[in-house]
């Protein structure tokens, strides 16, 4: 198997930390380099297991610094990008949608260019290369309360400032494609959930509420639905497509899952519930409606019939046996759900690396 050398941006993050750790733990021979801002989302504790293995580095850079990100591709001889790095959360762009557009078109407007500087400055060029761009479901806008599904042929319509920033990114990894001939795959991936997701989340802020006896609160009429997809199983797509994706391709990742909120916080509700050994129904009347999110998307739902079918993934893990996962992970996981909201892990990173 040849040596790769290998950037993951967002590695700090809830899905990078996961497709990070299976690089690590699967290819020895790989180089990973772990590029990651530490923004309030960004948390090293997510990467406890695997930060001494030799194949593994981390470095404190924003993707914004064109400087710092085209030194690195000469120094580490990089040959591999998997892009996850971004500001993540709708309810956070609709407050400050400059930071999104920053982080995720522009991070990713210099990511690309110092991939393009140092690959064409190559004797061989762009080959044996791979900027791999991962987006979201979002980007095609909301589908109505029918069986219709986003394919890879959706047209784009993205309703918040995430979602839109988002959008704005994948135009950019295509025109570098289509431009400059720099190999480029993009996939737009459906809600994940698992270990490690920051408690803003709907999944991992219901669990910490509950556990804490705090409202549960569900936004507008708690109808709108998505498709989740256990993080883990977003990472071994991401692991396929890395390696046999076809270039200047798209695919959609999904869960074949879908799931009306309101349901899944029962879900929750009951299964925290048991597993702390609550009698049924205990936490129920922590359910608080709240005024709906501006815009809200009514619904999202993936055909991933594409990926099943040309490079044979789908997901492994039922919902029920993920959430009961999740679930518990959360539960026997206090101090790291502790530690994120007193907020501890970033002051020891800024006097640590500096704050930036
Ligand atoms: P996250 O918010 O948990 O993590 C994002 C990571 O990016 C953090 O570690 C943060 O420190 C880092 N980061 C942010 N700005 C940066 C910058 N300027 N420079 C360097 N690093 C920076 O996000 P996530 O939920 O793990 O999502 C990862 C990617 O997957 C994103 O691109 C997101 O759009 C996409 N995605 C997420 C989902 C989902 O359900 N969470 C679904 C589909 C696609
Ligand atoms: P979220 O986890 O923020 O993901 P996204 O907006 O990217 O789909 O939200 C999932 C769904 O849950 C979404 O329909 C909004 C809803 N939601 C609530 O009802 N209450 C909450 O406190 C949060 C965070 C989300």
């Amino acid at each position: 198997m040849s040596q790769r050398n290998i950037i993951i941006t967002g590695g700090a993050g809830f899905i990078g930390s996961h497709v990070v750790r299976l690089f690590v733990n699967n290819y020895p021979h790989y180089n990973i380099i772990n590029v990651d801002k530490l923004t309030y989302a960004g948390n090293l504790a997510n990467l406890k297991d695997i930060e001494d293995r030799p194949n593994y580095k981390f470095k404190r850079l924003d993707i914004c610094d064109f400087e710092d990100l085209y030194q690195l591709f000469q120094d580490e001889n990089i040959d591999g990008v998997i892009h996850l790095a971004a500001e993540s959360h709708v309810d956070r762009s609709i407050k400050d949608p400059f930071t999104f557009a920053k982080t995720n078109v522009m991070g990713t407007l210099s990511l690309l260019q110092a991939a393009k500087l140092y690959w064409e400055s190559r004797p061989e060029g762009y080959e044996g290369k791979l900027f791999y761009h991962i987006s979201t479901d979002e980007v095609y806008g909301a589908l109505g309360f029918d069986d219709t599904l986003f394919t890879e042929e959706t047209k784009y319509d993205p309703h918040s400032p995430y979602s839109a920033s988002k959008a704005s990114s994948d135009h950019f990894v295509r025109a570098y494609h289509d431009t400059y001939g720099m190999p480029t795959i993009v996939t737009n991936c459906s809600n994940n959930y698992g270990p490690y997701q920051f408690p803003e989340k709907l999944i991992p802020l219901f669990i910490n509420n509950i556990r804490t006896r705090k409202p549960l609160p569900v936004y507008g009429n708690g109808e709108n639905i998505r498709d989740w997809l256990y993080v883990e199983d977003h990472a071994r797509a991401i692991e396929t497509i890395f390696h046999r994706g076809k270039i200047a391709d798209t695919y959609n990742i999904g869960g074949c899952n879908e799931w009306r909120n309101i349901d899944l916080i029962k879900v929750i509700i009951a299964t925290v519930d048991r597993l702390l050994g609550n009698p049924e129904g205990h936490s129920i009347d922590l359910i608080t409606y709240v005024t709906d999110r501006p815009g809200h998307d009514a619904r999202y739902a993936i055909d991933a019939s594409k990926l099943r079918r040309e490079l044979d993934w789908q997901p492994s893990l039922q919902f029920e046996e993920g959430i009961e996962r999740t679930v518990r992970w959360y539960l026997e996981n206090e101090e790291w759900m502790e530690n994120i909201i007193s907020k501890e892990y970033i002051k020891y990173y800024d006097e640590m690396y500096g704050n930036r």
